[in-house]
């Protein structure tokens, strides 16, 4: 099986938008009223979710006349919030077909589908011209992809000069065995790790010049301890979550991923980059 099928293949659900539409039926909601915010815990992908799309959004200057890249775009979340926050286009590409598809049906479904496109593809190999998106930004996806000087100069390419990027993924930042499943993978085979100076280095590489770097640690815990405090206070998790993805084994990874963290092997961290 080729890599990027044992990917796509951990990322792959099989019924994914009627299990959206199964769990918000739950909360009185359908395709014809839901909105972003209904959708964003299930459709950010991130440690932080939507607020950690914020924070790291917050610093990139994107306007209404600026067309967006979201590398990794997963089920789009981050592009739909973009768009409908500046008014602006976004175009995300992701390597799990299912992710695309489903996320287009969302795009639909709350309105964005003019101004949001999720294409099906590699971030190695992208079926964009050269110097076409005024900034970008990829959360959460570097986990899968071990040569990050090519995936770097690839997106400069589609960039133009003067574009920010920012890069939000979970790094690593000591040495010592990590527990699996996480999300990002169910063993060690699809996940490539990098710490932040191989990120920094693979974006000088790729001609990038590095502006800020934030480790987002202490963010992750509080985050994930509010969470925590929150299910226990409902009694339990909300009808559509990231278990809506991630099924039986959501507990499990997010569990691994959260002492991985506290152990200080991993971290979320931020990269915010401009092409020259
Ligand atoms: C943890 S999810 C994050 C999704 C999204 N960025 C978000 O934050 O909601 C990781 C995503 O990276 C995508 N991915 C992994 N390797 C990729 C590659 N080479 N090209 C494009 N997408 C890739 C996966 O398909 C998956 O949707």
């Amino acid at each position: 099986m080729s890599y990027d099928k044992s990917v796509s293949d951990h990322y792959l659900h099989g019924n994914l938008l009627k299990a959206i539409e199964a769990a918000l039926s739950h909360q009185g909601k359908s395709p014809e009223t839901v909105t972003i915010d209904d959708l964003a815990s299930v459709d950010e992908f991130h440690i932080g979710g939507r607020l950690a799309t914020d924070i790291l959004i917050d610093q990139l200057n994107f306007s209404e006349q600026h067309h967006v890249l979201d590398v990794g775009c997963g089920l789009g979340g981050a592009a739909r919030y973009v768009a409908s926050r500046y008014n602006n286009r976004v175009t995300g590409i992701d390597l799990t077909e299912e992710y695309i598809q489903t996320g287009n049906a969302l795009c639909s479904w709350v309105k964005l589908e003019n101004s949001v496109t999720l294409e099906h593809g590699s971030a190695l190999l992208m079926p964009f011209q050269d110097s076409v998106f005024d900034g970008g930004y990829m959360l959460h996806v570097g986990m899968n992809i071990e040569d990050k000087t090519s995936l770097f100069k690839e997106i400069q390419r589609v960039l133009k000069p003067g574009a920010t990027f920012a890069v939000y993924d979970v790094m690593r930042v000591r040495d010592g065995e990590l527990s699996y499943p996480v999300p990002w993978a169910a063993d060690s085979t699809i996940s490539k790790l990098s710490t932040p100076a191989e990120y920094k280095q693979a974006l000088s590489n790729a001609g990038f010049e590095v502006i800020n770097e934030t480790y987002r640690r202490e963010f992750a815990m509080e985050f994930f301890k509010q969470l925590r405090e929150k299910t226990e206070a409902a009694g339990g998790p909300p009808s559509l979550g990231l278990h809506t993805l991630m099924r039986q084994s959501a507990a499990a990874k997010i569990n691994n991923m959260i002492a991985n963290i506290a152990n200080g092997y991993i971290a979320p961290v931020e990269i915010i980059a401009s092409k020259p």
